[in-house]
């Protein structure tokens, strides 16, 4: 009996068993279905030629014993289909490695994927602020950083996409200023074409603005409403009348496009939800970020929650359409001995890249891989500073509204300085051009 990790393996050894029969095909797909069952799809017009047909057979029969339980019995397991567009529809798709013409695809009960990696976004450039692990300040940290940079003139958008533990906006805005609807009630009533009656009331701008401008997009309204009954149906795809069917990521994408035309930021800040789930995803891999900030705490739970996402992307063959939009963070530094704990989280972060992300580079040779001490590589952790004044605080509004440059130089100007290079606005250029030993 085989189970699920075991799939991939069989799989290559069989699909390069038969590799001739493979790359005389046009192309060929590898289903691999809700419950975790593979087929294996190729062009209808093979289903006439008998030779090749009988050659298929013999592969998926053994295909079908290296992986039972994970294959389909009474002949279902190997399909002929008219067109490579249907056969690739409804599923996360990446390249079988080794072959040019072929293609795995993975469907899943939830319907963002972490391997369907958008181009960045021109612009306004956005910032994605995530993590894999909880309450390590991410949410402070980007108050912050929309404070810092309002400060220096800019026009911030800010968005709460931690639908499920929302509180982003309550920081930036007070309570007499937040708007009637948030993020969570546009994608709601865009599922019936309804989301312009609210566009214009789901922002407000904050009364911290400095000499720029900070829009908040919360993740509800003053009056959340029926909360739970609008979060459990934001995930949804739009249907059209002719049953087309636009994934909720891509909803999202829309919702950002429309706020950006309204809004004309210089920069977008996007708050995701900590750890693997479907929001931050779609945060990290869909919403084509210009800059993806990866917080952390120097422990065991954040570098093997990093290295499973590293992995996903390295095995599926897709992480050079990220891993240069990378930058770890280092949350909550302690006060003691900073410079100790930042070279630990250094050397543990550049061990995670180097057998995930970064290239191997031959002697001599060229590829995208930056020695420990660069301080331009995504490796490289940009610093927030645990600070007293930060802690166990009641609002954070309360405590902005009054906080002095200085404080926010210190705890939080080891990422806002860095962030504003990255972004051709600090003294200085863009900090990683074009990058390490490339
Ligand atoms: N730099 C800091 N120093 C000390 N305490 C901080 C700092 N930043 C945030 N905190 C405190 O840590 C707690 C968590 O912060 P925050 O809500 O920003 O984290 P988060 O990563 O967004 O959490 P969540 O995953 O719940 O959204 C809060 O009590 C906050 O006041
Ligand atoms: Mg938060």
């Amino acid at each position: 009996m085989t189970t699920f990790d075991g799939i991939l393996p069989h799989l290559r050894e069989v699909l390069g068993s038969h590799r001739q029969t493979l790359e005389e095909l046009d192309w060929f797909v590898v289903n691999r279905d809700l419950n975790g069952r593979v087929r294996l799809i190729v062009p209808e017009a093979t289903a006439s030629n008998p030779d090749v047909r009988a050659r298929l057979e013999q592969l998926y029969a053994e295909l079908a014993r290296q992986i039972a339980p994970h294959h389909h019995s009474g002949g279902t397991g190997l399909l002929y289909e008219p067109d490579l567009d249907i056969s690739l529809e409804h599923g996360s798709r990446t390249p079988i490695e080794g072959f040019s013409n072929g293609w795995m695809v993975d469907r899943l009960a939830v319907d963002s994927h972490w391997t369907d990696i958008a181009p960045e976004h021109g612009d306004p450039p956005r910032i994605v602020f995530a993590s894999l692990k909880g309450g390590v300040g991410r949410s402070t940290a980007l108050a912050a950083c929309a404070w810092k940079l309002a400060q220096h003139g800019k026009r911030v958008l800010v968005l709460d996409l931690d639908l499920e533990s929302p509180g982003l906006s309550s920081s930036l805005l007070p309570e007499d200023r937040q708007p009637s609807y948030g993020v969570t009630d546009w994608l709601v009533e865009d599922l019936v074409d309804n989301g312009g009656s609210v566009l214009q009331e789901m922002f407000a701008a904050s009364p911290l603005s400095h000499d720029g401008e900070i829009y908040v997009v919360p993740a509800h309204g003053r009056d959340p409403g029926e909360y739970l009954a609008k979060l459990g149906r934001v995930w949804m795809p739009n249907v059209g009348a002719d049953g087309s069917r636009e994934p909720w990521t891509a909803r999202l994408r829309r919702l950002l496009a429309e706020l950006e035309k309204n809004l004309r930021p210089d920069v977008t800040l996007i708050d995701a939800r900590a750890g693997l789930s479907e929001i931050a995803s779609s945060c990290i891999a869909g919403l084509e970020a210009r800059l993806i900030l990866l917080f952390a705490i120097d422990g065991h739970q954040s570098w093997s929650g990093y290295r499973l996402l590293f992995r996903h992307w390295q095995r599926a063959g897709i992480a050079e359409l990220i891993r240069d939009r990378l930058q770890m963070v280092a949350a909550m530094v302690p006060e003691i001995d900073p410079a100790s704990y930042l070279a630990a989280f250094r050397e543990e972060a550049h061990d995670l890249f180097l057998d995930t992300l970064y290239d191997e580079i031959p002697p001599n040779g060229e590829g995208w891989n930056f020695d420990l001490a660069d301080d331009t590589a995504p490796h490289h952790p940009w610093p927030v500073r645990w600070h007293r004044g930060y802690a166990a605080l009641r609002t954070l509004h309360g405590k902005l509204a009054t906080v002095d440059d200085d404080e926010i130089r210190h705890t939080f100007g080891g990422l806002i300085d860095p962030l504003e290079r990255s972004l051709g606005w600090g003294d200085g250029d863009e900090i990683r051009p074009p990058g390490g030993n490339r």
